[in-house]
């Protein structure tokens, strides 16, 4: 089939080359020039594993192209798909839905009379619905649940497709796109469209409020003097519960979680729905990068002023180069507001996050980093961190003291090593 993808960020960059690799021609259309010719030549730019070969082979064999023209999409396409972003807007925490709207007007404008106009991006429900009035054209709604650093994997493969579709033609034609994931026993739901723009806010909001479920316990435990990580392994025992997204911590950060839980919020209220749950996920989030900064202060002496502090990591989550509201780099922000000397090390996300964050110090090296640091902060849970030899870490730092905001690392061995070692929702090691 002819299918174009409008949008190349994350989303669209990775369902375009996924959709050529299950055969499909498939044309990929962004506004930035740039990002057009540099996908067109087959670099992408941004780190996702896999993605790159997959680009590479496709704009190779001519299966796979770039272009900046709505008229051109509108001409080669039976099914256009719509993976723009749908930021926070800057009055709130409603999204931003400018950028959906312009594609969806621009196909309605091109677009073959039959072709079929899919929405994948991350919408309040009833979006669905009010294009479909708007525009005299056929819609469905497709939502992804892709990670990032999993994102090939995860189209290829996903744990179900979602169809919001009005009519069985749009039905026929998505099982035509993706017959190959069908074919491989994916479980599919079809949907209305509020049904289906929910199912992808629901996920994201429950797998939020897991995070923040353990990050409460996190704060019970500090106060009570229990550990979070072996509470955590406990109910993670339990199959109803189960072992993931149950990683007390920083908190969770990126382009997805923390701004779609504020729009349901936000969309839920306007619907009349009081969602204060989501609300109080929200605020148990930032919570925990305050007490990161406070356990900061507390191994400093009540103070990180003039401190040489080290931050492993700068990414939202490892495997990925993205620092959208990064915990790690929220963080860093803080200390060196508050007098500290800041130095920061990433393996992918370095380049972002200087962009962004200028005022912080960057190290080529982990071990750069350390060297006569006061204070260790360890914000991303790279593998390689968990790697670190404490023994040897003691020898770079001038301080061994260490703040391990992702739970991650082995407090006995640290402190056995003679570091001071402190994590959120566990007690400090004997
Ligand atoms: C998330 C969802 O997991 C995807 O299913 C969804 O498709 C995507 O948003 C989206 O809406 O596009 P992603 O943002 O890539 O994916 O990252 P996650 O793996 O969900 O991690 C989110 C944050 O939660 C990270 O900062 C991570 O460090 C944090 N986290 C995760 C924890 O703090 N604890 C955990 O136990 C798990």
């Amino acid at each position: 089939m002819r299918l174009t993808v409008i949008g190349t960020g994350y989303l669209g960059a990775t369902h375009a080359a996924c959709m050529a690799e299950l055969g499909h021609e498939v044309l990929g259309v962004d506004i930035d020039p740039e990002k057009a010719a540099a996908l067109g030549a087959g670099r992408v730019p941004f780190h996702e594993p896999g993605l790159p070969e997959l680009i590479a082979r496709h704009t190779g064999s001519g299966r796979l192209r770039f272009t900046t023209s709505f008229a051109q999409a509108g001409a080669f396409g039976e099914v256009h798909f719509v993976c723009v972003g749908t930021p926070q807007r800057a009055d709130g925490g409603a999204a931003d839905l400018s950028q959906v709207d312009a594609a969806f007007a621009a196909l309605a404008a091109h677009a073959a009379p039959d072709a079929l106009l899919v929405g994948k991006s991350t919408v309040p429900v009833g979006t669905a619905e009010r294009l479909a009035r708007t525009h005299d054209a056929e819609i469905a709604w497709n939502p992804e649940f892709l990670r990032e650093g999993f994102a090939v994997e995860d189209t290829l493969r996903p744990d179900r497709l979602v169809f919001g579709v009005a009519s069985q033609r749009a039905e026929t034609v998505l099982r035509a796109v993706y017959a190959p994931v069908l074919a491989a026993g994916t479980p599919l739901v079809t949907a209305d469209f509020p049904t289906a723009e929910l199912v992808k806010t629901a996920a994201n909001a429950f797998l939020a409020t897991k995070i923040s479920f353990i990050n409460a316990m996190a704060e019970v435990c500090e106060a009570a003097g229990g550990d979070v990580r072996t509470l955590a392994e406990a109910l993670g025992h339990d199959d109803r519960i189960g072992p993931k997204f149950l990683r007390a911590g920083v908190g969770f950060g990126g382009g997805c979680l923390p701004k779609d839980i504020r729009a349901f919020a936000h969309r839920a209220g306007e619907l009349g729905v009081p969602l204060r749950l989501l609300r109080e996920v929200d605020a148990i989030n930032m919570r925990r990068r305050d007490r990161v900064v406070e356990l900061a202060r507390e191994l400093c002496g009540g103070a990180v002023l003039g401190a040489r502090v080290a931050v492993l990591g700068a990414a939202f989550k490892p495997g990925s180069d993205d620092i959208r509201d990064s915990p790690a780099l929220a963080v860093a922000a803080r200390l060196r507001l508050e007098g500290a000397d800041v130095t920061v090390y990433d393996p992918v996300a370095a380049d972002n996050a200087r962009k962004a964050f200028p005022l912080l110090g960057y190290a080529a090296t982990a071990e750069d980093a350390l060297r006569g640091a006061d204070l260790v902060l360890h914000l991303t849970e790279w593998p390689q961190f968990r790697e670190i030899d404490p023994e040897r870490a003691a020898t770079l730092v001038a301080r061994p003291r260490i703040v391990d905001g992702r739970g991650v690392l082995d407090a006995d061995r640290w402190a056995a090593a003679g570091w001071r070692f402190r994590a959120p929702g566990r007690p400090a090691p004997a």
